[in-house]
């Protein structure tokens, strides 16, 4: 049997912001926050950040519980707000319906940057889902097909079944449809970038929907 690994000394070898980290003048940003987003995305992409289109995604459980898992980002715009996808049966998709407020995540370390976005979400209608899903790969609809997502299951032998089953479909009828698959809609209440520092003098700016439109604050790290 492997030795088990002393998780005290490895937390204690680890460090954070350990690299050169660019500078952000919180003066000098855009009156509202999706254009600062896709300027640090476009940079955490430049940068070689690994899968920065993976923010977690948190909601509230019927019991006022929190929830957390991944998703991938589908896009964000004016229109529409930050949109991901998935199944409306599933844990996330009946806490959203129960429910329908929460918070997303992104955390690029190649730039020692975070942002949180929260606010309302709203399932978009079945033809955008349709479309969503239609425009991404055979694995993405085979994967969307099998279904039953965060339903307990069986055996792994019923999912391989499934599986391949799913990935036959999909080959032979890339239009098919696949219910239960929704797009969500989150049009932030709030939007936070945060910039880490070597000296621990981090930046974090906060832009708030206010009636009057954006207003930007900073708040103490
Ligand atoms: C990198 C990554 C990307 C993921 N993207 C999605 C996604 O876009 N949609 C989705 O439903 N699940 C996605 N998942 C799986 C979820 O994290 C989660 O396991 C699943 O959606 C069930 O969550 P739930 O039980 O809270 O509803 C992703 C997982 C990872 C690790």
């Amino acid at each position: 049997m492997e030795p088990e690994p002393d998780l005290d000394a490895l937390l204690r070898s680890l460090r954070v912001w350990d690299t050169e980290l660019p500078d952000f003048d919180p003066r000098n940003t855009p009156a509202a926050p999706l254009p600062l987003f896709t300027q640090w995305f476009a940079a955490a992409v430049a940068a070689g950040q690994p899968e920065p289109h993976t923010p977690s995604l948190a909601t509230t459980d019927a019991e006022g519980h929190p929830d957390i898992r991944t998703v991938m980002l589908h896009g964000a715009d004016e229109t529409h707000g930050w949109h991901f996808a998935s199944h409306a049966g599933s844990a996330k998709g009946r806490q959203l319906a129960a429910h329908p407020y929460a918070a997303l995540g992104f955390y690029w370390p190649s730039q020692g940057r975070q942002i949180r976005v929260r606010g309302p979400v709203r399932t978009a209608p079945p033809e955008t889902a349709h479309a969503d899903l239609h425009a991404r790969s055979t694995g993405a609809l085979a994967s969307a097909l099998v279904g039953h997502q965060s339903e307990q299951l069986g055996s792994y032998e019923e999912l391989e079944r499934a599986s391949d089953a799913a990935w036959e479909r999909a080959q032979h009828e890339p239009d098919a449809a696949a219910p239960s698959w929704t797009v969500y809609e989150l049009t932030p209440d709030e939007v936070e970038f945060f910039q880490g520092d070597t000296r621990r003098r981090h930046v974090r700016l906060r832009y708030r929907r206010t009636t009057e439109g954006w207003v930007k604050e900073l708040l103490w790290p």
